[in-house]
């Protein structure tokens, strides 16, 4: 339908006659500044956890912008690869600077974006009505780990090459089409320039698109459904108290409220991402590995291979699935069938199907190597988040009105979380193999059990508005 146009008194300013010109010509434009702007009301509420979202923002655009850079001198050619980086970092003036800001960039979407996740958790951001922007952040976390994983292989290291080999390798362990999988994402029988040219092509445009058109979506589907905050209340629900336009009273306009916020934020991020990458962009070899400084040898296996650290915990679970670890699953799996079968209110049919499909389980966990469930695992610890949503069964959202213990329970599945990154960085060794173990344990229960443990204890009464001291 056309857009009518807006007058103008003649005797308006320069400036505001340039805006009219404009929108009259592109309305959407502006109709979308208001909706995502001006008129959307955020809670006034929030506190430091909702300033990692704006921060993710920040460091996409700071990739993209320094990976643009970093293209118009990067050669994709296992001969020439190595040696093209080294140039970027001793010859192309300021490459130094784009490359280190990249490769700290990596490492700091991954710091925020666990924070940014750990807030939903805290404060049930992913319940009813924003299960869609939860399920789009978790495509988002998981398109983030390709991405990082074929950026990896670009500067052609010794890490880069091997990080690569162990992590196809894996796909091989799939029964039937695993060993051709594998292949075809190598493009040949071992990691090599057809592997370089595809992660290349991968890394520059097919996933980054895929992630801009999800973080659209993401944002889209938020500023549909509104933001939750810190206590959990809706501030635009049908009782949600209203100024005489319909405004909630418990909001404020995004801009200029929060974008002055979250420039604060943008100004203490930049602070500390400064530090990195002029101090320290290497990070103790945690963001750069030092065996990276080596040219990729297929000749020569390091000693000890380790992805870089966000990847750790994930790593560490696929470590922990070791042929006697089958025994302990195998056992899981009997335990919940069991409890379906003999203790749930299932009617008798499904208890069939559930009796079923463990027992079809339980043979193929017997006669699979563990190297497949290690596989199975880790990619099962990752999507089990998608889930949430329907897992978190607590009848309040925010962690502020749960059952105190529910805090602590928070508090260990952080540390088990942190425990299975560091042992991921570590060399094999029998007591990390347990420590694993058990902490691989852990991180499932904690998720698969939710829908009991999150009805337990006694909540606190939740107020009507949300708690706010001006200041
Ligand atoms: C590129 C990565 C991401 C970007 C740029 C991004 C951006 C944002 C922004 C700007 C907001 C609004 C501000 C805020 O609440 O902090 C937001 C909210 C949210 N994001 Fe993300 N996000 C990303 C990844 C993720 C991931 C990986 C998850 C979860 C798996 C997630 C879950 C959420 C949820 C649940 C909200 C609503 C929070 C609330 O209203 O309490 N996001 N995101």
């Amino acid at each position: 339908m056309a857009h009518e146009f807006k007058d103008i008194d003649p005797n308006a300013p320069a400036g505001a006659k340039l805006t009219n010109w404009f929108e009259n010509r592109f309305p959407t434009a502006f109709d979308a500044y208001r909706v995502h702007m001006s008129e959307y009301y955020a809670p006034k509420n929030f506190n430091f956890w909702y300033i990692f979202g704006s921060l993710a923002l920040l460091v996409l655009v700071i990739q993209i912008v320094t990976g643009i850079f970093l293209v118009m001198h990067y050669k994709p050619d296992a001969e020439k690869a190595f040696a093209s980086v080294e140039y970027i970092m001793r010859d192309v003036p300021w490459g130094w600077l784009i490359r280190y800001m990249h490769s700290t960039g990596a490492s700091a979407f991954f710091v925020v974006v666990y924070l940014h996740m750990f807030r939903g958790l805290l404060y049930g951001s992913y319940r009813k009505p924003r299960e869609l922007v939860w399920i789009f952040g978790c495509a988002i976390f998981l398109v983030l780990m390709a991405e990082a994983f074929m950026g990896y292989l670009l500067p052609w290291g010794q890490m880069s090459y091997w990080g690569a080999q162990v992590i196809v390798n894996l796909f091989s362990a799939i029964p039937f089409i695993g060993p051709d999988l594998a292949l075809l994402i190598r493009g040949d029988y071992v990691v090599g320039d057809a592997t370089l040219n595809r992660f290349f092509s991968f890394h520059v445009i097919a996933v980054p698109l895929v992630l801009l058109g999800l973080v659209v979506a993401h944002l889209l589907a938020l500023h549909d459904v509104g933001s939750n905050n810190p206590d959990g209340i809706e501030i635009k629900g049908p009782n949600a108290p209203k100024d005489a336009k319909g405004h909630p009273l418990d909001g404020i306009p995004f801009h200029p409220y929060y974008t002055v916020h979250d420039i604060f934020g943008v100004t203490v991020f930049l602070f500390l991402f400064s530090a990195v990458v002029f101090f320290a962009p290497e990070f103790g070899g945690y963001f750069l590995e030092y065996n990276n400084f080596i040219p990729a040898d297929p000749l020569k296996t390091p000693s000890h291979i380790a992805p870089v650290w966000y990847f750790t915990p994930f790593y560490s679970m696929l470590r922990a699935i070791t042929s006697e670890m089958m025994y302990v699953l195998i056992a899981c799996v009997l335990l919940g069938a069991g409890f379906g079968v003999l203790k749930s209110r299932l009617p008798a049919a499904v208890k069939g199907v559930v009796a079923i499909v463990a027992l079809g389980v339980i043979a193929m966990m017997l006669s699979i190597d563990a190297k497949f469930w290690g596989v199975v695992v880790m990619g099962g610890a990752v999507i089990i988040l998608f889930a949430l949503p329907w897992l978190d069964c607590s009848p309040v959202k925010s962690i502020r009105y749960r059952p105190s213990w529910h805090k602590y329970l928070y508090g260990i599945f952080v540390i088990n979380f942190v425990i299975l990154a560091y042992l991921g960085v570590q060399p094999p060794s029998p007591i990390g193999e347990r420590v694993s173990q058990v902490g691989t344990l852990f991180y499932f229960g904690f998720f698969l059990l939710m829908p009991w443990w999150s009805r337990l204890g006694k909540t606190k009464p939740v107020p009507d508005r949300v708690t706010f001291k001006p200041h």
